[in-house]
């Protein structure tokens, strides 16, 4: 690929009139360095979980249905997300929200046969799960259970915590459960497998420091550790070609998944794991995660305010723009290598920014928030593979990231705080580019295409829209010319 060692300049002037490239490269020149690599991105998503498939899945207009999920997963018309999170259920019924198990009762102790009912639905989420898949290329299909059934725990209900039965210090009457609790998911693994969705990530806590009146069961590190020491092998068992790896422990709060990784390399169990994944609700990261695993945000959304489209509204919680800078402080400030926003879509009740779009299946309309064409910007060019690279120089007002594709394409990330728009220039050094692509996200545009130029010299010259996020996309050169 002609650009794999090409260096990229790129001159962004705040306010830069028409004129020679050359001065205007001066005012502030942002240097990407394809050779300075940082970490591996898996990709941008979010989670359907407790029966918001459903609002897809259940949709009647199939016309909705398809702009749905086009808006979610279409890398040409949507975000183009590469990442969708579905919850494994340990409900025993499928009442108000809940995802119901496949195994409600119980078998008769964790020695016995299991009784597995498997409906073929797993709450809405296996037919969108199969279109993610088979429609749309997705590869990263993350399973995860908030918590085992209620009597496979401490506490006899899959609700209120409780931990596993048989983990350090979780001794019950009926026995160990950690074996039938890994049989179990990789049970559901294989359901999947044979509606052809291949599950690439597989995970058994959430918010494990919580006690929540929903499914929800609580884990220590070590406890944890005791746990995947028992499913890793499961896995690894059963044959499933390129299993699932397994993901611990989407923490309700950095601080606490910290601690959980921390036990669970002194345990010697993180080369069992293939991710690390932690949610902020109760606080984010400040640097990168001591760990080599790559590290996701794995369940994001602003809960507080109330529901908003807007692109800038003052840098409000729900805003798009405010969605653009917190990825970027996720990639780039804090390491990490996949971002997932909480649910995808939502009825409006409640009025929160949990979802990306709100759909009211009374009525069969929606509306979707700014924040889906934030993510846009990234998801759609910041492809799974990609490698972040260093840039350096960029003037104030504008935040910078770049990635270099598989495939060899370019993703150059600007994001402006500033309330007017930013000439930027950007030179290829030791390449000649034939193409770029520019898209934008503003107040009056969803991820549209801007203009953007090549000159005969090499240099693309763009602009950089106020308090927008502004992809320049350098798209993979033909293999002529070049290793
Ligand atoms: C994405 O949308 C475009 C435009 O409607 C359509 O042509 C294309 O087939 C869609 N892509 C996929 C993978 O469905
Ligand atoms: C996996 O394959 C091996 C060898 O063919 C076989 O002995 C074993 O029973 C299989 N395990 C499962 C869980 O199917
Ligand atoms: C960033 O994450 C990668 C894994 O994705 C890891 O190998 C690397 O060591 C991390 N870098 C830092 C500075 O922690
Ligand atoms: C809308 O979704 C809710 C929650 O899944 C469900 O209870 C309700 O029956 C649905 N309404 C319609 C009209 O489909
Ligand atoms: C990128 O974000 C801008 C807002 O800053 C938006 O106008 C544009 O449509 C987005 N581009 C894509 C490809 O989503």
């Amino acid at each position: 690929m002609r650009f794999t060692e090409a260096i990229i300049t790129a001159a962004l002037a705040a306010g830069a009139k028409a004129g020679p490239i050359i001065e205007e490269r001066q005012a502030g020149t942002i240097t990407v360095d394809l050779s300075k690599t940082f970490q591996t991105i898996d990709g941008f998503g979010f989670s359907l979980a407790f029966q918001r498939a459903n609002l897809i899945t259940k949709m009647s207009d199939k016309t909705k249905q398809r702009e749905l999920l086009d808006l979610l997963f279409n890398r040409t018309t949507g975000a183009g997300f590469t990442i969708l999170r579905n919850g494994i259920g340990s409900s025993p019924d499928s009442s108000s929200d809940h995802m119901n198990t496949f195994a409600p009762s119980n078998p008769g102790g964790p020695k016995a046969a299991p009784k597995y009912q498997w409906d073929g639905k797993d709450s809405g989420q296996l037919f969108v799960s199969q279109e993610a898949v088979n429609t749309y290329g997705v590869k990263t299909i993350y399973a995860d259970a908030w918590s085992a059934p209620g009597y496979m725990k401490t506490n006899g209900n899959e609700a209120n915590g409780g931990s596993l039965c048989g983990v350090s210090g979780a001794t019950c009457s009926s026995g160990d459960w950690k074996q039938a609790y890994a049989d179990y998911l990789v049970a559901y693994v294989k359901y999947y497998a044979e509606a052809g969705v291949k599950v690439s990530h597989l995970g058994f806590l959430n918010e494990p420091e919580f006690s929540a009146g929903y499914a929800s069961m609580r884990s220590s590190g070590q406890q944890a550790a005791d746990f995947i020491k028992v499913l890793y092998p499961t896995i690894q068992a059963a044959n499933l070609t390129d299993g699932p790896g397994i993901v611990c422990c989407d923490s309700e709060g950095w601080g606490n998944q910290v601690s959980m990784t921390n036990a669970i390399k002194s345990a010697g169990a993180e080369s069992m794991l293939k991710t690390i994944t932690s949610h902020t609700y109760t606080g984010g990261p400040s640097g990168a995660m001591s760990t080599r695993l790559p590290v996701w945000l794995s369940e994001q959304c602003d809960l507080q305010g109330g529901w908003s489209t807007s692109w800038y509204a003052n840098g409000g919680a729900g805003d798009g723009l405010t969605w653009a800078n917190n990825i970027y402080s996720a990639v780039v400030n804090n390491n990490i290598s996949g971002y997932v926003y909480w649910e995808g879509v939502q009825w409006p009740n409640p009025n929160t920014n949990e979802k990306i779009i709100r759909v009211d299946n009374s009525t069969n309309t929606y509306q979707v928030a700014k924040r889906l064409w934030a993510f846009a910007n990234w998801s759609r060019y910041v492809q799974p593979g990609a490698v972040r690279v260093s840039t350096a120089g960029a003037p104030s007002g504008l935040r910078t990231a770049a990635f270099k594709n598989v495939d060899g394409s370019i993703a150059v990330i600007a994001i402006s705080s500033s309330g007017s728009a930013v000439t930027a220039n950007i030179k290829i050094a030791g390449a000649t580019p034939e193409t770029v692509e520019a898209y934008v996200s503003d107040n009056s545009h969803n991820c549209e295409k801007t203009t953007a130029s090549v000159a005969a010299d090499g240099i693309i010259s763009g602009s950089v829209a106020s308090r927008s996020i502004t992809t320049f996309f350098v798209p993979a050169a033909p293999a002529a010319g070049g290793a």
